[in-house]
């Protein structure tokens, strides 16, 4: 599975996860997507696009529709990954400026009945939280696996400052009552370093530990902490799920 040509080479990494069912809820996202540019009084409008294997096949369910996009849609990306998708699928790919965002589309790890989200296993969360926010809708898009009673029982991803990273994981450590584990990278030695240059690192909760507002707060609050992984509820957050 990959854009067509002359990018085909640019294939998803891994097996995709629940691929039918994603691919299923792709098509419908797109369909929402091409929905809401329909009613947007901005042109050319620009979409928001999250990082992740949803998002990727969301993004290729748009690019089959593109004779239905209007004239001109552009596309924010949220990763170096998304931004050669895009490319690859005929998309132009703007910077995040302050033109209006119509929608975003993106995935999730965990999403709790509130609509509050687990994102970053692929580590684009500080990226994906600044085109979300910049969006006048979000469109999360999840299959049945992600739907959690409460938040909690996987990693919650972090991304921290390099220049101070051993006060900041000690400081985070103590906030979150917690041990912090950094990424390492599978192609070279070293750190995961994010596109804004800052390292990955994964909180770690016992099993059965929920994950509230409260505990990302006093991790925030942690100086060298540039991002995390918690997104709180949103009201112009709606789900696609399956
Ligand atoms: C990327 O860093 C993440 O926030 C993804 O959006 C999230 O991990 C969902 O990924 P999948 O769509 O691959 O499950």
């Amino acid at each position: 599975m990959s854009p067509a040509e002359p990018y085909a080479s640019l294939r998803w990494p891994s097996e995709i996860a629940a691929l039918d069912a994603k691919r299923a809820l792709a098509a419908i996202a797109a369909t929402a997507v091409r929905d809401a540019l329909d009613a947007a009084p901005d042109a050319p409008p620009r979409v928001g696009v999250g990082s992740g294997s949803t998002s990727f096949l969301t993004l290729l369910a748009l690019a089959d529709r593109r004779a239905d996009l209007p004239d001109g849609v552009a596309i924010v990306a949220t990763s170096y990954e998304m931004e050669w998708y895009a490319t690859a699928a005929g998309f132009p790919v703007v910077d995040l400026s302050d033109r209006p965002v119509v929608v975003a589309f993106d995935g999730a790890d965990q999403v709790d009945p509130d609509g509050a989200l687990i994102k970053g296993r692929g580590g684009a969360m500080r990226r994906e939280r600044a085109v979300l926010v910049a969006a006048g809708r979000e469109l999360i898009v999840v299959d049945t696996t992600k739907r959690v009673p409460a938040l909690g029982g996987c990693p919650v991803p972090l991304e921290l400052d390099p220049s101070r990273l051993f006060e900041t994981v000690r400081a985070v450590e103590s906030a979150a009552g917690v041990p912090v584990a950094l990424r390492h990278g599978t192609g070279k030695d070293g750190p995961v370093v994010t596109e804004s240059r800052g390292v990955l690192a994964d909180l770690v909760f016992p099993h059965g530990m929920v994950i509230t507002a409260d505990l990302d707060a006093g991790v925030r609050s942690v100086a060298g902490v540039w991002d995390t992984g918690y997104f709180a509820p949103s009201p112009k957050r709606a789900l696609i799920e399956g």
